[in-house]
């Protein structure tokens, strides 16, 4: 039997691009931007991206081609065959685990999305008010109550969109292709069209209730650079987790793609280009949507204040009745079909590592390998979903899609560059390469990454309170003490039981401190 590989060389981009656009372009990159500064947000985003981005891509998909070479098409034994020590296999299991963790709940805001289209379709969200449409989608995520008549209707489509899942994955990376190929340039078509409504907004958006209401405020604040906050810790970290989301790097899932591509098939500009396609999405599409549209109708400030993962669903379906009934059904189903296609194709992507590493291990075949990874990921995704309303779901959020990726980007940096040896990796990054990437990025990857990465673990580690590095560093230099944030790991871990002691042991004049700045 031949080996599995990619069908064609745009299969492959477009299921990598595909892998790595995702929910994260539209809904988790306008409110990161929005939270951190907007303009000042976007520099360090920038330099992220091509100094970790670019390097990660780099090292994910030479280790995959690499791994598949010798027929691993998992971490495991991707990062067993490039490190001698036993301990890499173990640290390869990260690769396998939070692509399970993570699509547990990733499937569920696609389940979300799917049922938005039917709503969109059917005119459910006409002549509702902005709280209506918010109220709509509370009462939807509560799992009791239904909007269909379907009993635990929430719970309905999650399955249904695991099912779905399933059944594409068991046809093999062929299917995926399919998906690739239908859905990635839909979701640019049903983008642009979108975006360009975005930008031609202008001031039309006059409501009565906020006659100031420009879509341009949302733009300029976007896209005027700010150097102020440069020299603010909270803002690189937000610029490097949202590095990371988006182009799904430190998660395991590009190696394991990276694995069916044949030895002497070019990588680099493969890599690269899928990573700029995800940039372009990111940057141009994702900001040209939300922002400007709810900067239109409810004004800047409202943005700034509301800013937040819900604008997508209790916000959008209620400022594109403004446009009449027909153009926001149309609406509606170009906004939520684009998030459908932007999930479906990174939720197969997270399928394929559990998928690679029982086939390699136990030889497993698609449908068995398909099956079991929905089971688990249900199990996994159950509590948030059937305690969404607790916050279940953040704190989830905070360990599987943050915290897990940059461990392990830091260690598969190091074994690349420290352990492999980047003389070695240099050459498999290059091997069959259709374009030269600059030879300054050998001491990137060797240096910089990694140092970068120990950087951004090392202050998410002791995240001072509130976020507030450069007054918290002021304290301590006046003989204060340094305050850990809630979101600090150090807290997060030693946390659980201990919250009511840690809290009173905090000295009460440090955050009188930090307060009165
Ligand atoms: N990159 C995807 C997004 O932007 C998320 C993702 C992470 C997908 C890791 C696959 C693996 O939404
Ligand atoms: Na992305």
């Amino acid at each position: 039997m031949p080996k599995e590989a990619w069908g064609s060389r745009l299969g492959l981009i477009l299921a990598m691009a595909g892998n790595a656009v995702g929910l994260g372009n539209f809904l988790r990159f306008p409110v990161q931007a929005v939270q951190n500064g907007g303009g000042a947000f976007i520099i360090p985003y920038l330099i992220c991206f091509l100094l970790m981005g670019i390097p990660l891509l780099l090292i994910e998909w030479s280790s995959g081609r690499f791994g598949g070479k010798f027929n691993n098409h998992s971490t495991p034994y991707i990062m067993d065959g490039m490190g001698k020590a036993k301990i890499w296999k173990y640290v390869g299991v990260f690769g396998i685990f939070t692509n399970i963790a993570v699509v547990a709940y990733y499937t569920y805001i696609e389940s979300w999305s799917l049922v938005y289209v039917l709503h969109a379709v059917f005119g459910t969200f006409e002549g509702m008010s902005q709280s209506d449409v918010a109220t709509f989608f509370t009462s939807y995520v509560d799992i009791f109550t239904t909007s269909t008549g379907i009993p635990f209707e929430a719970v309905f489509f999650y399955i249904l969109v695991l099912a779905l899942n399933i059944f594409i994955l068991s046809k093999g990376l062929g299917g995926i292709e399919k998906v690739a190929k239908i859905g990635m340039p839909l979701l640019i078509l049903f983008g642009v069209i979108l975006a360009v409504r975005g930008l031609t907004l202008g001031e039309s958006g006059k409501s009565e209730l906020f006659p100031d209401a420009n879509a341009w405020d949302g733009l300029n604040f976007l896209w005027t650079p700010q150097f102020d906050s440069l020299s603010n810790p909270k803002v690189w970290l937000a610029a490097a987790g949202q590095i990371f989301f988006t182009l799904s790097v430190g998660m395991g899932t590009i190696q394991c793609y990276a694995a069916y591509i044949k030895a002497n098939e070019d990588i680099a500009l493969n890599a690269v280009s899928a990573g700029f396609m995800n940039e372009f999405v990111e940057v141009v599409l994702g900001s040209s949507i939300v922002i400007p549209i709810a900067a239109g109708y409810l004004g800047l400030d409202w943005v700034l204040e509301n800013a937040g993962f819900g604008m997508a669903f209790q916000t959008m379906p209620f400022l594109f009745q403004q446009w009449g009934e027909v153009a926001a059904a149309f609406s509606g189903v170009l906004w939520f079909g684009l998030l459908f296609f932007a999930g479906i194709t990174s939720s197969l992507a997270m399928g394929t590592p559990w998928m690679g590493f029982m086939k390699d291990e136990f030889g497993w075949g698609k449908k068995r390998g398909a099956w079991s990874f929905g089971a688990l990921a249900l199990i996994m995704g159950l509590p948030t979903v059937l305690l969404y309303q607790y916050g279940v779901f953040d704190e989830y959020d905070y360990w599987a899609g943050t915290v897990s990726l940059v461990v392990f980007a830091l260690l598969e940096a190091v074994l690349f560059s420290w352990v492999f040896g980047i003389n070695k990796g240099w050459n498999e990054i290059n091997e069959g390469s259709d374009i030269k990437i600059p030879q300054a990025y050998k001491f990137i990857i060797k240096y910089i990454t990694p140092l970068l990465l120990l950087m951004v673990f090392l202050s998410a580690l002791i995240t001072p309170y509130q976020n507030e590095w450069m007054d918290s560093i002021s304290n301590v230099l006046n003989g204060g003490t340094w305050v850990l944030d809630n979101s600090s790991l150090i807290k997060n871990i030693t946390n659980y039981g201990l919250k009511e002691q840690l809290q009173s042991a905090i000295n009460q004049s440090d955050i009188d401190f930090l307060e009165k700045k």
